[in-house]
C-alpha cells in the first residue's frame, strides 16, 4: 500500500494521536434492524446568486461559445445529470431577500438590472430567471425549492409568484407566463418563506419573523394540484431559542423549519485557506463537521417537545466547509478550492445526517458550482472540475431512498485542538429498493491507514467490491491544467474470510462498497 504523510511539518501541532503501527476499527452492520428510509432530499444542493454559481457555472446564455444545451453549460449540466440531485434551492441565500422576482420574467435582454449588494456588488441582469431555473429543474430532473422574499419584498410580490408558477386559471399572473413561454404551470413543492431573517434577511428577532411567517404563508396558495411544502427561515447554528419561539409560535402552520450550519474553524475574519492546512486545522475540520450532530440533536429535542407527533420537518438548507476565497479571487465571490478534507467533511456530515431522518428531511450542500464547498468548478475559458466533493456525492448516491442499517463502531478517537472528540472511522450501511447492501467508510486520520473489520449480525459476507477516494497528498486539488488528480478509483484493499470483511484504508480516504 502507497505510505502517505502528511505535508508540513514545521506546522505540525499538538494534537496526538495514537502511535500504532496499524490502527484497527470495528464495525458490526445490524442488517435486519432496518427501519427508516435515507430521504434523497439529505443529497439537496443550494444555488444563488453568488459569484459565478449562476452565469457561468449553471448557465452561459445561448449565445455563448462554451457549449450549452438551451444556455445552460453543457459539460456542467451533464455532470450534474449523473449526480442524480434530488432537490435545488434557489436564488439564495441572502440573494433570496433582494431579488424581485418580476424582475427576472419576460424576454432577456429587456429585463431589469439591479446591482448584487450581498455578493461583490456587480451588476445582475436577471437573465437567468424563474423560467430558467425551473426548466433546469425540470431538466435535471430534481425539485425545485424556490426562496422567497420576506426581507424586502411584499406579500402581495410572494403571493403573486407562487400564482405565476403554479396556477393553470385564468388569472394576470398565469397569464402573463404564458405570454412568456410557458404554458402549463410548474410543479413547484418546496417554498422557504425567506432566509436567514435573523440576519441578511431582515435583521428580525424569532417573535416578529413568527408573525411575519404567519402572514406571508397565509397567502401562498395550493394552486390546482400543487401542494406547497412551507419552511420557515430557521436558525444559524446554534441559536436554539430562535427553533423554539419559531416551534412554539409558528408550530403546524409550517412544513419545516430550517438551519444553517457551516464548518469555520479559524472564525469568520479568517478562515484558512481550502488548500495550505497543517495537522491541527485538518483535526479541527473534522471536528467541527462533527459537531453538527450535538446542534441537530438540540434542534431536534426542542422540536421533539413541542412537536411530539413530529409534524414539522427539519432542513438544513445550508451546510459545508467556508475557507477563505482563492487568492486574487472577488472575495465576495466566495470561490474556493476543494481537497479530501473537504471529501471528508461531506462524508462524515453525510454519515450525521442519515441518522436523524426521523426528523431531518432535507439538506442542502452550499453551494452546487463555483461558491464554497461546490461539487463543480468552472472557469470562462470552459475549463471545468469535478472536486472531490462531488465524488463524495457520487459514490454517496447509493444511500439515496434506500434503508438506513444501524451500526455499532468501535475506533480509535482522538481530541482535536478545540477539545472535540473525533472518532477516526466514520460510516453508513443501507438497503437499497433492490435489495442491495452498500457500505461507505471514511478514515480521518490524516497519517494512518487503518483496518477496519466489518461483520453483519446474521449475514455472512461473501464479496464486497467498490471504489475509493483518495489522494497521494491530503492537499492535492482538481485544477483546471490538472483535472483529475483526485478521482475515485477501483478498490483493492478488501479481504473476505470466514463471512466477515477486512477493509485496509489509507489515510483521509473513503470507501462505498456494495457488499454481498
Ligand atoms: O451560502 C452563502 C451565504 O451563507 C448565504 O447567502 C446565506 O444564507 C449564508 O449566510
Amino acid at each position: 500500500m502507497r505510505v502517505k504523510s502528511f505535508w508540513g511539518c514545521a506546522l505540525a501541532l499538538s494534537m496526538t494521536l495514537p502511535v500504532s503501527a496499524q490502527m484497527s476499527a470495528e464495525i458490526t452492520v445490524h442488517e435486519n434492524d432496518g427501519k427508516q428510509i435515507i430521504p434523497k432530499e439529505i443529497y439537496g444542493q443550494f444555488s444563488e446568486h453568488l459569484g459565478t454559481c449562476i452565469y457561468g457555472g449553471l448557465w452561459v446564455g445561448k449565445d455563448s461559445s462554451i457549449p450549452n444545451i438551451e444556455g445552460y453549460r453543457a459539460d456542467v449540466f451533464n455532470a450534474l445529470k449523473d449526480l442524480k440531485i434530488p432537490v435545488l434551492r434557489w436564488p439564495g441565500g441572502c440573494f433570496a431577500d433582494e431579488y424581485h422576482w418580476m424582475d427576472g420574467i419576460g424576454p432577456q435582454d429587456q429585463r431589469a438590472y439591479m446591482v448584487n449588494n450581498n455578493w461583490g456588488g456587480v451588476t445582475e441582469d436577471n437573465s437567468f430567471g424563474t423560467h430558467e431555473f425551473l426548466n433546469l429543474c425540470e431538466m435535471l430532473g430534481c425539485e425545485p425549492y424556490i426562496s422567497g422574499n420576506v426581507g424586502s419584498g411584499t406579500v402581495e410580490e410572494l403571493a403573486k409568484w407562487v400564482e405565476y408558477m403554479t396556477s393553470d386559471s385564468h388569472s394576470t399572473m398565469a397569464d402573463l407566463r404564458r405570454k412568456n413561454g410557458r404554458d402549463k404551470p410548474w410543479k413547484v413543492k418546496y417554498l422557504g418563506v425567506g432566509n436567514e431573517s435573523w440576519g441578511c434577511g431582515g435583521s428580525m428577532y424569532p417573535e416578529y419573523y413568527s408573525d411575519l411567517y404567519r402572514r406571508y404563508a397565509t397567502y401562498c396558495r395550493n394552486f390546482g394540484d400543487n401542494r406547497l411544502y412551507k419552511v420557515a427561515s430557521g436558525a444559524s447554528d446554534y441559536d436554539y431559542n430562535w427553533t423554539r419561539v419559531l416551534m412554539n409560535k409558528v408550530g403546524t402552520n409550517m412544513n419545516a423549519i430550517s438551519l444553517h450550519y457551516y464548518s469555520v474553524i479559524n472564525g469568520w475574519d479568517q478562515k484558512g485557506s481550502s488548500t495550505q492546512f497543517n495537522e491541527n486545522e485538518f483535526m479541527r475540520t473534522m471536528g467541527k463537521c462533527l459537531e453538527v450532530e450535538d446542534v441537530l440533536k438540540k434542534h431536534i429535542a426542542i422540536m421533539d417537545e413541542i412537536d411530539p407527533a413530529g409534524r414539522v420537518d427539519l432542513f438544513l438548507d445550508e451546510w459545508g466547509t467556508w475557507w477563505d476565497v482563492e487568492p486574487g479571487t472577488n472575495p465576495g465571490f466566495l470561490f474556493q478550492q476543494n481537497t479530501m478534507r473537504d471529501a471528508l467533511v461531506a462524508s462524515l456530515s453525510l454519515d450525521v445526517f442519515h441518522k436523524y431522518t426521523r426528523r431531518l428531511k432535507m439538506c442542502n450542500i452550499a453551494q452546487i458550482v463555483n461558491v464554497l464547498q461546490s461539487m463543480i468548478l468552472t472557469n470562462p475559458e470552459g475549463g471545468m472540475v469535478l472536486t472531490p466533493t462531488y465524488y463524495t456525492f457520487k459514490m454517496y448516491n447509493v444511500h439515496q431512498d434506500a434503508t438506513y442499517l444501524p451500526s455499532d463502531l468501535k475506533c480509535t478517537h482522538v481530541k482535536d485542538a478545540a477539545g472535540r472528540d473525533v472518532p477516526l472511522i466514520s460510516t453508513t450501511a443501507s438497503r437499497d429498493a433492490n435489495g442491495v447492501l452498500h457500505l461507505s467508510v471514511s478514515n480521518c486520520s490524516p497519517n494512518e491507514s487503518q483496518v477496519v473489520n466489518v461483520a453483519m449480525d446474521q449475514l455472512k459476507i461473501k464479496s464486497a467490491s467498490g471504489e475509493i477516494l483518495t489522494s497521494q497528498h491530503v492537499y492535492d486539488i482538481n485544477s483546471f491544467d490538472q483535472p483529475n488528480v483526485v478521482k475515485p478509483a477501483k478498490y483493492t484493499g478488501a479481504k473476505v474470510k470466514d463471512g466477515k470483511l477486512s477493509l485496509t484504508l489509507p489515510p483521509y480516504s473513503m470507501v462505498t462498497l456494495e457488499v454481498k
